[in-house]
């Protein structure tokens, strides 16, 4: 009973009876088109090497990559960033393999964009994977990271890249410049229309374990502290994400993902129209995969809402080890 000039019972869960209703007022989407698929590729021919963290993720050599992309295509997910892994024997302090035209990503590229066209290849452009002593560039006497130097080996990456078709690249070394060193480089040439996908904000995380036993790229001494973002740290997100769109970025991207949805929603704030991209890391993935595997968690259930809070948070699309998986789901 209400009273005259009372407000009757408030009742929000009233939106919320029937599946109908909760449908018709959800606010986020996931889709398999939100989804980028990351791929590990080796040298050789008739590779599949699992990866032992990463349940369901394997090193593969470039003849594999067809069947994968039919699988991806059919599922409906766009696109795959790739990661190369070298041989240790093809290293140098250098990172010269890095650019090789027959370099493992180069030829992936030449063979996805050969077999399915449609499929958009995102390369990830870094020296980590390709320098003897793991860091993600040159390194001066006292093995400090030459930031200017390693500028333009970055640009001679992302230019091999998009010589063999490449339609995004992405570096992801937190080296200052590197997307108008980039932008310049793909400008100068044929490439303008290759686009570019920053990891603007990446933080010095725990979180990519598996993936350095994955892509061998941990570093041999050191670590990433003096180029990668504090953890503890908000603000400079914001500058960081500022200074790659002046660069010419035309993604962004915050990296891990689950433990910074603070981050993704502060720089999609900061950056409307400009495509945000959360990074759904190894770590990440292994810990989910770890429990499930335990029976501990429904990982349907996890993975999906996981991916839906990321979204939530104002990521446009993300990059998971779960998209094949995540697709699956989403169709049935
Ligand atoms: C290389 C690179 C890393 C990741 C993506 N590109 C590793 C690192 O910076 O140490 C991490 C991805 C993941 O953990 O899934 N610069
Ligand atoms: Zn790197």
């Amino acid at each position: 009973m209400t009273t005259p000039g009372q407000f009757p019972t408030v009742r929000l869960r009233r939106l919320r009876t029937t599946d109908a209703l909760r449908r018709m007022v959800r606010e986020t989407s996931l889709r398999p088109e939100h989804l980028i698929a990351p791929i590990f590729v080796t040298d050789g021919a008739n590779i599949v090497q699992p990866i032992e963290s990463m349940p369901g993720i394997s090193r593969v050599s470039v003849d594999h990559l067809p069947a994968l992309a039919d699988d991806l295509i059919s599922l409906g997910v766009p696109a795959v960033i790739l990661f190369g892994v070298p041989a240790p024997d093809r290293k140098d302090p250098e990172g010269r393999e890095s650019y090789a035209p027959e370099g493992a990503v180069q030829r992936a590229v030449r063979a996805l964009k050969a077999h399915s066209p449609q499929l958009l290849v995102i390369t990830d452009v870094c020296m980590c994977e390709y320098t003897s002593h793991g860091h993600c560039g040159l390194l001066d006497d006292s093995q400090r990271l030459l930031n200017d130097d390693t500028l333009s080996l970055v640009a001679r990456i992302a230019l091999s890249h998009a010589e063999a078709g490449a339609d995004i690249v992405a570096p992801s070394g937190m080296i200052d410049g590197a997307v108008g060193a980039i932008r310049r480089a793909l400008d100068d040439t044929e490439y303008q229309d290759v686009a570019i996908m920053a990891y603007a904000v990446k933080y010095a995380s725990a979180y990519y374990g598996p993936f350095r036993e994955a892509a061998g790229g941990a570093p041999a001494f050191g670590d990433r502290r003096t180029h990668q973002l504090d953890p503890a740290n908000s603000t400079i997100a914001l500058r960081e994400s500022a200074l790659d769109v002046a660069e010419g970025a035309d993604f962004l991207m915050v990296k891990p993902a689950l433990a910074y949805l603070d981050i993704v929603s502060a720089v999609n704030q900061a950056h409307p129209g400009v495509p945000l991209v959360a990074y759904n890391v190894s770590g990440e993935y292994a810990m989910v995969k770890a429990a499930a595997a335990n029976g501990w968690i429904d990982e349907r259930a996890i993975v999906l809402e996981s991916l839906t809070s990321m979204r939530r948070a104002g990521a446009s699309l993300i990059i998971t080890y779960h998209a094949k998986d995540a697709a699956r789901w989403l169709r049935d």
